[in-house]
């Protein structure tokens, strides 16, 4: 049993979307929420930017004492996950779309994926999508523009709405029926989408999966807290906690413990 916390890192807020299910099926466990908001959108930068920033706010979350780490953030792992598993001694449970769930859900066998530009042009992400290629037509768009919306806790204004109706209508003239959420901050648009698009499209958020991957890891690596712990939940934030704070509230509804941090990057990393 060991009492330490998990560690959730996202670029920004997204990364919220995955510890409200952590939290879910795992409540006896800490955890030690990073928001890199100074630096988001990870999705635009350039790449060798998003990977050594991942390995170095990695690294200082490893000597804060995180017993693991979920790397909330698609294209954080889809550039960093690698190195990450060769340079840090803790289990990395890394995020990556759902464009498995989807081509097993979709019926049309169409199906949308919303993700990072980042992402998109991934080695890793490619090779998920040749693998899959069969199974469904992938329609792939980057969401530009959400990501900044989101982090200022903008879910549903016209501004989005246009944004996801320029990106959705094609996919469902397409015949598309599902529709992959590929970056931990679209969960917290689905009720915007459901509305916009009548609920035309199944949204596959990865979410659970990644809750019950960690559950795993911790069995496997003998790491997880006792179901006695009173577990201790606190978001840091590169940028303003007192923000942080606000987003949690809104997206979340629970009162967070925020500090800010400052975490000047590397001078390999700018
Ligand atoms: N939440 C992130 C993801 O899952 C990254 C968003 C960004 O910083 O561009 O890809």
């Amino acid at each position: 049993m060991n009492p330490s916390p998990v560690g959730i890192f996202d670029s920004g807020l997204g990364g919220l979307s995955v510890l409200r299910e952590v939290r879910a099926l795992l409540p006896h466990e800490s955890l030690l929420y990073f928001a890199d908001s100074r630096y988001a959108p990870y999705g635009e930068k350039p790449e060798r930017f998003v990977e050594a920033r991942t390995l170095q706010v990695c690294e200082w979350l490893v000597a804060q004492g995180c017993k693991a780490l979920v790397i909330a953030c698609n294209t954080a792992t889809m550039h960093a996950v690698q190195t990450l598993r060769e340079r840090l001694a803790v289990p990395i449970i890394g995020v990556e779309p759902g464009l498995k769930p989807a081509a097993a859900a979709s019926r049309s066998k169409v199906v949308g994926v919303l993700a990072t530009a980042n992402t998109l042009k991934s080695a890793k992400f490619n090779r998920l999508l040749t693998s899959l290629g069969n199974e469904s037509r992938f329609l792939c768009e980057a969401g530009v523009g959400l990501v900044p919306l989101i982090e200022q806790g903008d879910v549903s204004s016209d501004t989005v709405r246009q944004t996801l109706g320029t990106l959705l209508s094609p996919m469902l003239e397409a015949g598309a029926d599902t529709l992959v959420l590929g970056c931990t901050h679209y969960p917290f648009l689905s009720e915007t989408i459901d509305d916009l698009v009548d609920g035309r499209l199944a949204l596959i958020d990865t979410g659970v999966a990644i809750a019950r991957q960690l559950a795993r890891k911790l069995a496997e690596f003998d790491l997880a807290a006792s179901p006695d712990t009173a577990p201790s939940v606190r978001y840091l934030s590169t940028k303003d906690a007192a923000h942080l704070r606000e987003m949690a509230a809104a997206l979340l509804h629970v009162e967070a413990n925020a500090e800010t941090v400052v975490i000047e990057p590397a001078p390999a990393t700018e």
